[in-house]
């Protein structure tokens, strides 16, 4: 019964970030009845909402009846370092919610279920449905804030002049990497009205003169002189041959010393626990994109022109996959 309910689990979490409930007690503990007030909720409601989450570790009860956060709750605050604030969001939308309905005839066809629900595949609807795109890419800035400590741990990215950030959203890796390592030139490569945001936040961030934003599809084409090509959480969306085609339009574009550098999800083999299974269906079901094993990785880029030079693991549960041109 606990596995038939862990999706209102999630519900009760979006409820909570859609509600605040974190940003407010991120501010000092809080009895009920004030919790309540702020958050504009009914108070008995939020009681029982904040009962199943303490169940789970997200927040908690002191002994003199306050509210307060746990490190779990902490990460549903619009702040927090590491926020999951737009992830809760996004994952219990309506929207989302809809789509997973549908997981059983992604299952039935192998295919995503986004063209016969809303007549546009995934990338498509987004752009139309601006309320849901924006949700979605700062959803994606969100989920990307977790592992950006533990990426930079494990891979030197100082040995490149210029990266180019394929499909690179709203651009926080690209700050992330800038700021971090001053010598290097960055350009932001993805489709226009998601470039945009970025622009904004490397004006912000002060990168103005060290990073450009290049727009357009990489299913025909991006920009050359990069030594570096990043591709992070791009191939996942794509089905094999389409991730072919991406990898190959970068492949034209890359000198022969250049590098790819793929950030995903690289799949254990065996039956193991493993959050990119949980993933792999999110794929499935919106683009018909799926998760793969370090062999399947090594297949598709060995068909895309590319050789394997080195797997490197973080302490998350993402890779870097360091390949280049053959
Ligand atoms: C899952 S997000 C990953 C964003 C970013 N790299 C990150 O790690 O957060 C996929 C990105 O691919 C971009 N994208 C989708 N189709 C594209 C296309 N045809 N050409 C360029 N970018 C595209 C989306 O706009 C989105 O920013």
């Amino acid at each position: 019964m606990e596995l038939l309910a862990a999706g209102w689990l999630t519900q009760a979490i979006h409820a909570a970030a859609a509600l605040g409930v974190a940003d407010e007690l991120s501010r000092g503990p809080l009895h009920g009845p004030e919790l309540a007030r702020r958050v504009g909720a009914d108070p008995d409601a939020l009681r029982r909402l904040l009962r199943l989450l303490i169940s789970h570790g997200i927040f908690t009860q002191r002994r003199d009846g306050r509210y307060a956060l746990t490190a779990p709750a902490r990460a549903l605050c619009r702040d927090s370092p590491a926020s999951l604030r737009d992830a809760a969001l996004f994952f219990g939308s309506a929207t989302h919610r809809a789509h997973w309905t549908h997981v059983v005839d992604a299952v039935r066809t192998g295919d995503p279920v986004w063209p016969q629900v809303d007549g546009a595949p995934f990338f498509e609807y987004i752009r139309t449905d601006r309320q849901f795109g924006d949700l979605f890419d700062r959803a994606m800035t969100s989920i990307g804030s977790l592992t950006t400590e533990s990426l930079f741990a494990a891979y030197d990215f100082s040995r490149f002049d210029a990266i180019v950030d394929v499909g690179g959203g709203q651009g926080a890796m690209l700050v992330e990497i800038l700021t971090r390592v001053p010598a290097t030139r960055g350009v932001l490569f993805d489709l226009p009205d998601v470039a945009a945001t970025a622009a904004e936040r490397f004006a912000a961030a002060g990168l103005d003169g060290r990073v450009e934003v290049a727009t357009g599809s990489f299913f025909d084409a991006v920009p050359a002189g990069g030594d570096a090509y990043l591709l992070k959480h791009i191939v996942h969306d794509w089905p094999d041959e389409r991730a072919e085609a991406i990898l190959r339009t970068v492949r034209g574009a890359m000198a022969p010393s250049a590098r790819l550098i793929i950030v995903e999800i690289v799949l254990p083999q065996g039956n193991r626990p493993h959050p990119g299974k949980y993933i792999d269906l999110e794929m499935l079901i919106n683009s018909g994109g799926r998760e793969r094993t370090a062999a399947d990785y090594r297949h598709l880029l060995t068909r895309s022109g590319f050789a394997v030079e080195r797997i490197v693991d973080t302490v998350s549960p993402e890779s870097v996959i360091e390949a280049r041109p053959v």
